[in-house]
């Protein structure tokens, strides 16, 4: 295996896991010395009453909270401002952020800005937070972002109609409570696009240039419960060990790429987002079997590894055959989940390849991506985005 000669690793995040966790958020406020609280959700978890049941746990311990739920699926620089606005106004505290990546993103960025002048927009890039913010307390209810222990909120600047990257280690929670309870209101075609995005960043943390031993182990274990358990969470809602397994898969994925950043998928994920308003996981689930069998000639052993974890019986001759096998194992994946639509199914033409190429080629991701691509293997992954093959591409 290839590691990088020089790393950092740290986790700032404290993990509470365990189905019915929720309980103990009480205490949780406690001990990070919380008194008035703004809890941050999107109007999809109020309607699923996972907001009142998070309010009633803190109303009944007789803490003082308020709801903000100003929250977009494509989380905007806005709701950040009416949001710190309500906090300051309300002299928060503390803030809880319940729901997906859009809502956990958002209160991030509400926190981190309770400790710091300015705008959020002041603070995009890595590093370039001075000061700590309130702290946050992340409670996920869907199981793919890791946003719950990540550096980054990812949020739409509409006055730039682009997206705006914030990675700040002040911007991690301060405890990320996972409780598998609260992901089984999740539908089954969400459940299957943030377990293939929880997947992506497994994989691609693992095989990047920027690979080490600490987060190789985290990323290997969640491939492994993510082959395991995503099949069983998408065909049954309520099976809480699968949710547990895909929980503990995200978040583990989660701390690796902190670490490592990702890869070529990621790049291509954001022009497809904004662009084509397709949801990430689902953008990501498209792009990542072509990307494989791209990348696999340039890491055999790590795509090899990757191939192992996904364990479905299959035997290899060379390690070569095992690398160009792991990505047929995750368009099958892929497709045992339900996700057959392509870019095509998104209005994505040849025409539209310059612009995410270019939008593509600006992201970080591309840099630690196993193999660095000319602008013609981007167009033929494109290709394959488009029509949902794998095939041609390894053979390059
Ligand atoms: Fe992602």
């Amino acid at each position: 295996m290839t590691y990088s000669t020089t790393f950092s690793f740290r986790i700032p995040t404290v993990i509470e896991y365990g189905a019915g966790r929720l309980k103990t958020l009480p205490a949780l406020v406690q001990t990070l010395g919380g008194c008035r609280i703004l809890v941050v959700g999107d109007p999809g978890i109020k309607a699923a009453g996972i907001m009142d049941r998070v309010m009633d746990t803190l109303g009944n311990a007789d803490i003082q909270a308020w709801e903000f739920t100003d929250v977009k699926s494509d989380p905007a620089v806005q709701s950040v401002t009416h949001g710190i606005a309500k906090a300051r106004s309300l002299q928060c505290d503390l803030v809880v952020g319940v729901g997906g990546g859009s809502a956990l993103d958002t209160s991030k960025a509400i926190g981190l800005m309770l400790g710091n002048t300015g705008t959020i927009k002041d603070y995009v890039g890595i590093d370039k937070v001075p000061n700590a913010g309130a702290p946050v307390i992340a409670i996920p209810t869907t199981a793919g972002t890791g946003s719950e222990l990540t550096i980054w909120s990812v949020l739409s600047d509409t006055e730039s109609d682009a997206k705006i990257s914030i990675g700040s280690v002040f911007n991690c929670p301060r405890i990320g409570l996972l409780d598998p309870e609260l992901t089984v209101s999740m539908p089954a075609h969400v459940t299957a696009a943030t377990g293939m995005d929880a997947l992506t960043h497994a994989v691609e943390s693992c095989v990047c240039k920027a690979n080490q031993p600490i987060t190789e182990a985290l990323t290997h274990k969640a491939i492994f419960l993510i082959a395991k358990s995503l099949r069983n969470a998408v065909a049954d809602g309520q099976h809480i060990a699968a949710r547990g397994d895909m929980l503990l898969a995200s978040a583990m994925a989660g701390i690796a790429f902190n670490a490592t950043r990702l890869g070529l998928v990621h790049a291509f994920a954001l022009p497809l987002g904004n662009k084509f308003g397709i949801a990430h996981g689902l953008a990501n689930a498209i792009m990542l079997p072509s990307v494989m069998a791209y990348n696999a000639s340039h890491n055999i052993a790590g795509y090899a590894a990757v191939a192992e974890l996904l364990n479905d019986g299959e035997k290899w001759k060379k390690p070569i055959d095992a690398a160009r096998y792991a990505a047929h194992a995750v368009a099958t994946l892929r497709r045992d989940v339900g996700i057959t639509r392509t870019l095509s199914d998104f209005g994505v033409t040849e025409r539209d390849f310059d612009e995410i190429i270019d939008e593509a080629m600006k992201s970080g991701n591309v840099l630690v991506n196993p193999r660095f691509p000319s602008r013609e293997d981007m167009a033929a992954l494109l290709r394959h985005g488009m029509h949902g093959t794998v095939e041609d591409v390894q053979r390059n």
